[in-house]
């Protein structure tokens, strides 16, 4: 026996002698039904920053490294910034600097140029033969651009601009030092400030 209750609720078709109640959702479940529906559209159109698959990993990727860029410079230029002649007299007058650079040269040149300069798979630090060179600028520009194809690694992409100048000081105070095994030379003779010694300088190939 149904209450009068239930008759309100019995909706008025019937099959096969079966009546079936009309049970509206609950609105709870419709607000939630809805939402989520909504939700699905604001999300996919990406229209509120945030919400949303975003512009993708490659986009944001890019985004970083222009912002990095605008902070730090282009690769080139922080190359460029690392040849740094002034900041590398600033070191050779510095013992505090000198020290520094001894370190970085301890720790990152000496694999292949010795710890005591004397050369190894690099040249010889201590002698006056110079393949490219004996100026402050020529130095700079051989640790920081490095010479990839012969080996020598292009120091910009790990090391600091002052961690190069000075590096690049320390290296000029291995001049006239004895090592204990020193590499034959290699180069062109070089007066100590940065000239070639002469046509009889006699290059060594
Ligand atoms: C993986 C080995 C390697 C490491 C590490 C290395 N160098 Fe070199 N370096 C070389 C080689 C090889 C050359 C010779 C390049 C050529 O023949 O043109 C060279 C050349 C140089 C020259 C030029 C010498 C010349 O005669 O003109 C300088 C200056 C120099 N290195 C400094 C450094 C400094 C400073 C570091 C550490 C920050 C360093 N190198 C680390 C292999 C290395």
């Amino acid at each position: 026996m149904s209450t009068p209750r239930d008759e309100d609720r019995l909706m008025d078709h019937k099959y096969d002698d079966i009546q079936e109640y009309d049970n509206p959702l609950p609105t709870w479940w419709n607000v939630i039904f809805w939402a989520t529906i909504i939700w699905s559209i604001i999300y996919f159109l990406n229209v509120i920053p945030g919400v949303g698959s975003g512009k993708g990993r490659q986009a944001l990727y890019e985004d970083e490294m222009a912002k990095a860029q605008e902070l730090y410079g282009s690769p080139e230029q922080q190359a460029e910034a690392a040849i740094d002649e002034g900041a590398m007299a600033a070191a050779l007058a510095d013992p505090a600097k000198l020290e520094a650079g001894k370190v970085v040269f301890a720790t990152t040149c000496s694999p292949c140029h010795n710890m005591d300069g004397g050369g190894n798979i690099g040249p010889n630090m201590t002698d006056d033969y110079w393949i490219h060179g004996n100026s402050p600028k020529a130095i700079l520009t051989t640790i920081t651009k490095g010479v990839p194809e012969k080996g020598m690694p292009t120091w910009a992409a790990t090391l600091k601009p002052d961690q190069i100048a000075n590096v690049a000081a320390y290296i000029t105070t291995l001049r006239g030092t004895k090592p204990a095994v020193a590499k034959e030379p290699q180069g062109i003779l070089m007066t100590p400030d940065g000239q070639p010694a002469g046509a009889d300088s006699g290059a060594v190939k």
